[in-house]
């Protein structure tokens, strides 16, 4: 008798023939939930009306993450790569669209092997920016590598999208720093630099996760700090004088020595000024104390540390050990909505006084962080990379509010950033209006799949994508086109396959 077309089923069985049953989960299953939800930040994506993967791959090896890629093609089945699972909008396990896809989950591949004496490490994707860090530093005190703050962070979805922390006056952005890479292509073939060519690997360095194939390994130069870095951390009241602070900053900050990166935090009636400094006290004083002596930054303030040290006690706390930065759990998870810009012109000081005066205080308000660029970041051309967000850049803005507690309200969150992000507009960057990849924000737009073509129309994916990618758009949906041209590694915003 002729079999039935399952394909789902069919896909199970293709993937168990090279994967050890105890790495797949089914829906249903027992492990399925505890698997899903290991990784998941953003408690919005919890919900029952998630749509949720029908199946999810755990490899251990290049040859299950082959497998995976084969039989999803074979039957039809998407794949969603997940790292750390940190994507703002959740796209690395649920779906906007009720459609059956698996996830290959990296997160028991999460190998570091640094070589001291080269000066280079090869991370694998599913380890989190904690477990690079503190293996570079157990090589070598004096190097570092720059990503993001939070230690939870996969490199696997960051590196893809630029990556930037502390560092990145220094040393630019995670991507700027990455000189191979190992990846499986929308074929199930393994890549490296070499034979990926060029094009394919300018357009993994930036061009945003999922869209080019799944990095499984990345090779990274590490870079040189001093033993010795020193943190401050200071709040501002408004009657302490933090507007003007805040509108003076907006200039000196992205001009100051590279050593010195000082990132705002802005919310309620204050603004923290939060700062790393590659040196000791005695030489960041005299070179505060001439370019920002405003700010009172006295010896007092000082907290002198390693570089290591420094990422725990910047996102963790001052009690915080160097150990913590390995935890897989310590983050708090909230529900979330974030959204981005990128500043070219000091907003004024009366705009400043109406943010605080009228935004801040309203129901749902939540936080603005704002890094600083200039030096190394804003060094290479716009095109160096698919981060754009290079030369005229005074600094990245991430709007976020978060609430907690099952059934919270999130009316009123969700509507103070959606109204003052529309505030923003005159302020900040214009035609396109940048926004910044990592800090996934599906308002600016999803892709649509024009019928009968079954792929991510190019047009669709231009709303969005210039905002992301500026003039870079174009070559990675052209690259896109040659590495992937029936659009297998899809979600709402990946690049859509552009062919000539
Ligand atoms: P996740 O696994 O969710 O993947 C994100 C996207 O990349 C998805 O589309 C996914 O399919 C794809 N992807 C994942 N692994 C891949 C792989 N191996 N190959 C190909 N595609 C892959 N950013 C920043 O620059 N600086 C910062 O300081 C912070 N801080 C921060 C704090 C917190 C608490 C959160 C939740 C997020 C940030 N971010 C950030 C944003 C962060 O850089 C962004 O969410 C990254 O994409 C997360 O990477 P993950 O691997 O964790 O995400």
């Amino acid at each position: 008798a002729k079999r039935p077309r399952l394909s789902k089923d069919d896909f199970l069985s293709c993937l168990a023939s090279d994967i050890p049953a105890r790495l797949l989960y089914a829906k249903g299953s027992p492990s399925y939930g505890s698997v899903l939800t290991s990784t998941i930040r953003n408690l919005r994506y919890l919900s029952s009306k998630t749509v949720n993967p029908v199946y999810i791959v755990t490899p251990t090896d290049v040859e299950h993450i082959q497998a995976a890629v084969v039989c999803g093609r074979r039957y039809g089945v998407r794949i969603r790569v997940r790292s750390g699972g940190h994507d703002y909008e959740g796209l690395s396990y649920r779906s906007e669209s009720p459609e059956p896809f698996a996830i290959v989950d990296l997160s028991k591949m999460r190998n570091v092997r640094v070589d001291g004496k080269a000066r280079t490490a090869w991370v694998e994707s599913g380890a989190q920016l904690g477990e690079l860090y503190y293996g570079i530093a157990k090589a070598s005190p004096t190097l570092a590598f720059p990503a993001g703050v939070c230690p939870t962070i996969g490199v696997g979805g960051h590196f893809s999208g630029g990556g930037f922390g502390m560092l990145l006056r220094k040393f630019g952005v995670a991507a700027d720093n990455v000189i191979d890479a190992k990846l499986i292509d929308a074929n199930g073939k393994v890549q490296d630099r070499k034979s990926m060519g060029e094009d394919h690997f300018w357009a993994i360095r930036g061009g945003g996760g999922e869209s080019f194939g799944i990095v499984v390994a990345w090779k990274v130069n590490l870079l040189p700090v001093p033993p010795t870095v020193t943190v401050f951390q200071l709040p501002k009241t408004l009657n302490e004088g933090a507007i003007d602070l805040l509108t003076k900053w907006q200039e000196l900050a992205p001009a100051l020595p590279d050593d010195l990166m000082i990132r705002v935090m802005a919310q309620g009636q204050k603004a923290v000024f939060e700062a790393l400094y590659l040196g000791t006290c005695t030489s960041l004083l005299p070179l505060m104390s001439s370019r920002f002596p405003e700010l009172g930054m006295n010896r007092s303030h000082c907290n002198e540390m390693s570089w290591v040290q420094s990422i725990a006690y910047i996102h963790l706390g001052k009690n915080a050990t160097v150990k913590d930065i390995l935890n897989r759990t310590s983050s708090i998870r909230a529900f979330g909505k974030y959204k981005s810009d990128y500043v070219a012109q000091p907003i004024a000081k009366s705009v400043w006084e109406t943010i605080y005066s009228n935004w801040f205080s309203k129901p749902g308000a939540g936080v603005m962080i704002m890094d600083p660029y200039g030096a190394t970041i804003s060094a290479p051309n716009e095109s160096t990379t698919p981060f754009p967000h290079r030369k005229g850049v005074l600094y990245n803005i991430q709007y976020i509010t978060f609430w907690f507690g099952d059934g919270a309200p999130s009316v009123a969150p969700i509507k103070w950033i959606r109204d003052f992000y529309a505030f923003m507009e005159p302020y900040v960057t214009k035609n396109p209006r940048q926004a910044y990849v990592n800090y996934r924000d599906l308002d600016l737009g999803v892709n649509e799949v024009v019928a009968g073509g079954n792929v991510s129309s190019y047009k669709s994916g231009k709303a969005w994508g210039e905002r992301y990618f500026k003039g870079n758009f174009e070559r990675l949906a052209r690259t896109k086109g040659k590495v992937d041209p029936t659009d297998y590694f899809r979600n709402e915003q990946s690049i859509p396959p552009l062919i000539a």
